[in-house]
């Protein structure tokens, strides 16, 4: 076929791909089978590999991602991305309308359901998708392009020819249910945490790195604003539909309201009826219509006065408890988990339930066999709020709480100040050595490949490990004797154990399993300590030096490196080769050695951990409070006002960021150890002005 044929095909095919993916994904009723698409797709991408001078970056192809990574570009919004000031209660709802009609007169509201999942604009410039923004901080967020095309419900050109050169919409990136629930049978089939609820899994989505994977994921996009100096109408309704016809997923249910009892009447349908969506919706977003209005009610710093936000109550459902599981996590806490009779509760069926600790059964009363109501907060598991007394059996008794520990019948104690029971058996009761073991291997952690909780309990079962150090010393040839290991799994798990020796110390240290010492504490605790035998040295209030630290945290560490079982265990660990102290990044300048900085505030060219980034690549140490120790400050905007009184009492220097920037720019850098190439770089770049608006 000649060349010329050739692109006239590719055309062609993009064209009939497009249509394709709408009927598909925007009005749900496909007119050619998957197989039949994907024939389609396949060609074109055979053209485009043959032609790459022909394929666009909006061509069908792109949807499929690919799994180059990229870090995402934070850019500016041209309109600013305003939030929605919220309202719970039916009487606020009226003083807005009132607030409305006495400015205004009357006017038509437009009433669409509010969907919970993460915003994003997209631009179209000439009828083609340019650019996928999320909604930052409002005025920059991350370019997510790249990753936005995958969503098949997002037009990448758009139909008609009556559509602005240049505008915005903006609408909300959602997964769907049944996206959801997939995703999560996935995530537990391979061990790794599930997922809260869509909204995070919709967000978590869109930052993937890898296109590739949020092409698998299954993310809808529905819009529900425009933004533009050129829209063709007056009201915000018939932009949206003008939108629908060029492509958009604009939603079915909206309706014009004139008068509150109709806009009443709209929430309450929809507070019922959104139990049978196929999405997750968390309330009504009311709208006043004509842009003329919008425009004299105007906004505040935060969100429009035209808009208003209604937010349902949480969903929730009854049902009977029918029994309670106490589940021993690894440092012994005691968690009551409910067993229900399963019900559909915000779309997805629920069998179990937490309900926290001994006080929490009390202060509910709840009984065995009670008819409860169940909730989804921002938890997985969704919690037990009340109890429907009116259907309580009248032979019931007040639930007996466990005194002993039901894996190793340690008896319980309760710490003060903490809510929960715990077994203090720690280094014999088997789910706690094994919750630690696991929490070792995990990804964030060591990151062990083949050590799933299956096998730990394998490994537990036949003796072979008692604690976490026990890794490091596992025979291959015992490991290939194992029931239902062999030789290859044995060997997966020796060269893993091998790699995770590479770890960096910042995972190591989280890894240990220290009680308070998150994945972020510990980050800042190596970068404060920079090796283990410093932070157990440390006394309570040199750690609480560190960021995020607080005598909790101090506590908890001065505790675990008290105790001889884990010095011999870190000892092993030890022995064993694992990273105990931070490597050293490459220093750019000395200029800051030996100089303890605190930095405060927001910054205009860069953000705030960039900016201890920068403390730490000259040879300075960041802490978190102002105090004697401190050399100097660096304020950024809205520099809090207790900590500027504090620093001027103890009489700590303060620095805005173009003095620092100067601090860090102005010294000679051939002092270090660079090659002639970086040198020579580095001296270009010198003569730069810094960029962004800094002075
Ligand atoms: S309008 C200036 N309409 O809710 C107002 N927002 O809580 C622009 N949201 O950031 C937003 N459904 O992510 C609008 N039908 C809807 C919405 C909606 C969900 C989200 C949006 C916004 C957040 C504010």
């Amino acid at each position: 076929m000649s060349r010329h044929k050739d692109k006239l095909r590719m055309s062609e095919l993009t064209e009939l791909l497009d249509y394709h993916s709408h009927k598909y994904y925007v009005e749900n009723s496909p007119e050619i089978s998957d197989f039949e698409f994907d024939t389609l797709l396949r060609e074109l991408q055979n053209l485009e590999d043959r032609y790459p001078e022909f394929a666009d970056s909006n061509s069908p192809t792109k949807r499929v991602g690919s799994d180059l990574t990229s870090a995402f570009e934070s850019v500016e919004h041209r309109f600013a991305m305003q939030s929605l000031s919220n309202t719970y209660s039916s009487e606020e709802l009226g003083e807005w309308i009132d607030r409305i009609v006495r400015e205004i007169g009357e006017v038509e509201f437009v009433c669409e359901l509010k969907f919970d999942g993460t915003a994003i604009s997209l631009t179209y410039e000439n009828g083609a998708l340019s650019r996928a923004v999320t909604r930052g901080d409002g005025q920059r967020g991350d370019d997510v392009t790249n990753n936005v095309r995958t969503i098949g419900s997002v037009p990448l050109r758009l139909r008609g020819n009556d559509y602005p050169a240049l505008f915005e919409i903006r609408g909300e990136i959602i997964m769907p249910y049944v996206s959801f629930d997939r995703l999560n049978r996935e995530r537990e089939a391979a061990g790794e945490p599930l997922l809260a609820n869509p909204r995070n899994a919709a967000a978590g989505t869109l930052k993937q790195q890898s296109s590739q994977i949020v092409a698998r994921r299954g993310l809808d996009c529905t819009l529900y604003q425009l933004a533009g100096d050129n829209l063709p109408f007056a009201t915000h309704v018939e932009n949206l539909e003008a939108a629908r016809r060029w492509g958009f997923k604009i939603s079915e249910h909206t309706a014009i309201c004139r008068s509150r009892e109709e806009i009443e009447r709209f929430i309450a349908h929809w507070d019922c009826e959104r139990k049978n969506l196929p999405y997750a919706t968390d309330g009504v977003v009311i709208k006043v219509n004509s842009y003329a209005h919008q425009r004299q009610l105007g906004s505040t710093a935060k969100a429009p006065r035209w808009a208003v936000a209604y937010k349902f109550q949480a969903e929730r459902a009854l049902t009977r408890l029918l029994s309670v599981d106490f589940q021993v996590g690894r440092t012994g806490a005691i968690t009551p988990v409910a067993n229900l009779e399963p019900v559909l509760l915000a779309g997805t069926i629920v069998k179990r339930a937490s309900i926290h600790n001994a006080d929490q059964i009390a202060l509910l009363d709840i009984r065995l066999s009670d008819m409860v109501y169940v909730e989804k907060g921002g938890e997985i598991i969704p919690k037990i709020t009340e109890v429907e007394l009116s259907e309580r059996d009248e032979n019931s008794r007040p639930f007996e709480y466990i005194t002993h520990c039901p894996e190793c019948g340690s008896e319980l104690v309760r710490y003060e100040g903490e809510a929960k029971h715990y077994c203090p058996n720690a280094s014999g009761c088997k789910p706690q050595i094994v919750g630690r073991i696991e929490h070792f291997v995990k990804r964030k952690a060591m990151d062990i490949e083949g050590l799933g909780g299956e096998t730990i309990e394998l490994l537990w079962q036949n003796g072979l490990i008692r604690n976490i150090s026990d890794i490091y010393y596992l025979d291959p040839v015992q490991l290939a004797t194992l029931p239902r290991l062999g030789e290859k799994s044995a060997s997966n798990i020796i060269e893993g154990v091998r790699l995770s020796k590479e770890v960096p110390f910042e995972r190591v240290l989280f890894a240990l399993g220290i009680r308070f010492v998150g994945e972020t504490t510990a980050k800042y605790l190596a970068s404060h300590f920079r090796t283990l035998d410093a932070i157990a040295k440390a006394t309570i209030e040199e750690l609480a030096e560190a960021e995020e630290v607080g005598t909790k945290i101090a506590d908890a560490i001065v505790e675990y490196f008290a105790n001889d079982a884990n010095i011999e265990i870190v000892e092993r660990l030890r022995s064993a080769g694992l990273q105990f102290q931070v490597k050293d990044k490459v220093r750019e300048s000395n200029a800051l050695e030996g100089k303890n900085v605190v930095i405060s505030g927001k910054f205009t060219g860069m953000s705030r951990d960039d900016m201890k980034a920068l403390v730490e690549k000259h040879g300075g140490k960041n802490l978190a409070a102002v105090s004697a120790n401190v050399d100097f400050i660096v304020a950024g905007d809205n520099m809090g006002p207790a900590k500027r009184q504090k620093a001027e009492k103890l009489g700590v220097k303060i620095i805005n960021e173009a003095e620092f920037m100067a601090m860090i720019s102005d010294v000679d850098k051939t002092e270090h150890d660079e090659s002639d190439e970086q040198s020579v770089a580095k001296a270009a770049n010198r003569d730069k002005p810094i960029q962004g608006t800094l002075f």
